[in-house]
């Protein structure tokens, strides 16, 4: 075994989007970074659940819509180093009972934050989403809204984009399949070791690891507690070539064996041409540690999502396609979006290391690592982060499963 020792300005552990945009900024402002990676720097092994996420700018809090607004110049400046669109245009309607909520928000709600926050969007009825959108037999008292800046992100392209920048700039070291075992910290800086004995100084740390951040517990005693959803995806075959969607979003009331929250995009050339990706935004499969999760896609929620599919939306074949799952890492606390901060005083150091951790954050992702790069290099950030603060007290303990409304309610 050939054990090294380097040095550099930043560690960021965790190779997947945040831990990337932080690396590019970090490395855009100077830094010498290395980037720790358990796995490897491709598109999550290339599974199609990795293939694409939602851009949209409604939200049911004031400070998440106006933080998506703030993202904007940060996804534009990334465009400038692609080949084809990061995001696609094609907006975001969000149809349903209106006065039902899930961990993404609620309709009315999202209304009023753009109605304040004078972002456009046209209301819509039940016969519009049908007559407009192609989808069929909602219950008449739905309603709806079109955003037209919303639409769908180009996963593996953005990763491919920040990597080769982060490569291009010279000043990174990217360390694939590199498991953490330790982490040191100090008022000096810290140091990382790694399962096959190669240590890691630094003066800064950038935690972004994802699914995997319970571990922080015992990496650094640091308790965020979160829940990992285990969820599926599904693809359906268009039945003509005509049919096409915006990227949309249901919110159903709730049956015994149905959280009735479902989601999809439009046809995209980069994931399955020719079919369509609809999957449930709930997760009958909930656990702590990735290690729990199980080698198939959930069943049952494959087979609701056919089934919704079957029900309402007629341009597609309901057999289910290219099924995967992906793990999706979010803050007990339904009130918490996600977690970005220093690490707690507690820890020796703290203020040299910046936490991510949790939430639907794909839409935020080059401005959550820039975010973290100037907490890290500057020791402050322009933006408020206030809403993400890591608790100082570790939370009770609680059961995860009873507090996030629609994971394992039935
Ligand atoms: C979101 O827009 O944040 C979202 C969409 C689908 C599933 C989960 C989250």
């Amino acid at each position: 075994m050939n054990v090294s020792e380097s040095s550099h300005d930043v560690i960021v552990i965790g190779g997947g989007a945040i831990g990337l945009a932080a690396a590019y900024h970090a490395t855009a402002q100077g830094a010498r970074v290395v980037v720790l990676e358990q796995a490897g720097f491709s598109n999550q092994d290339s599974s199609s659940a990795g293939a694409t996420r939602q851009f949209r700018i409604q939200y049911s809090e004031d400070y998440m819509a106006r933080l998506v607004l703030q993202s904007i110049p940060y996804w534009e400046e990334l465009q400038k180093h692609s080949r084809a669109p990061l995001l696609s245009d094609v907006g975001s309607i969000w149809f349903g009972d209106p006065d039902v909520s899930g961990s993404e928000g609620q309709i009315k709600q999202a209304m009023e934050v753009m109605k304040r926050l004078k972002i456009p969007f046209e209301p819509l009825t039940a016969e519009q989403v049908e007559q407009r959108y192609g989808f069929a037999g909602l219950p008449r008292n739905y309603l709806g809204f079109f955003q037209k800046g919303g639409g769908t992100i180009n996963v593996p392209l953005s990763l491919e984009v920040m990597l080769t920048q982060i490569q291009a700039s010279g000043r990174a070291t990217l360390c694939p399949r590199q498991s953490v075992k330790a982490v040191k910290s100090s008022a000096d800086g810290v140091l990382v070791a790694t399962a096959n004995g190669d240590l890691y100084r630094a003066g800064k740390l950038i935690l972004a690891i994802g699914p995997c951040s319970n571990r922080l517990r015992n990496l650094l005693d640091i308790h965020l507690d979160l829940t990992i959803w285990q969820m599926v995806s599904c693809y359906f075959k268009k039945r003509k070539p005509t049919v096409d969607f915006p990227s949309w979003f249901v919110f159903e009331e709730e049956k015994p064996d149905d959280a009735g929250l479902y989601y999809g995009f439009e046809e995209v050339p980069w994931s399955n041409p020719g079919y369509i990706r609809v999957a449930p935004a709930f997760a009958k499969h909930v656990i702590r540690d990735p290690d729990e999760r199980t080698p198939e896609p959930d069943p049952g929620d494959i087979a609701l999502t056919s089934q919704w599919v079957g029900r309402h939306m007629p341009g597609l074949d309901p057999t289910p396609s290219f099924t995967s799952s992906c793990l999706a890492a979010l803050p007990i606390d339904p009130d918490k979006k996600m977690f970005l901060d220093f690490a707690p005083g507690s820890i020796p150091g703290s203020r040299n290391i910046v936490i991510f951790a949790g939430g639907w954050a794909y839409k935020f992702v080059p401005l959550l690592g820039r975010i973290c790069a100037d907490l890290a290099l500057q020791g402050r950030t322009q933006f408020d982060i206030s809403p993400f603060q890591i608790p100082a007290e570790r939370m009770a303990a609680v059961d995860p499963t009873a507090l996030r409304r629609r994971s394992l309610a039935f």
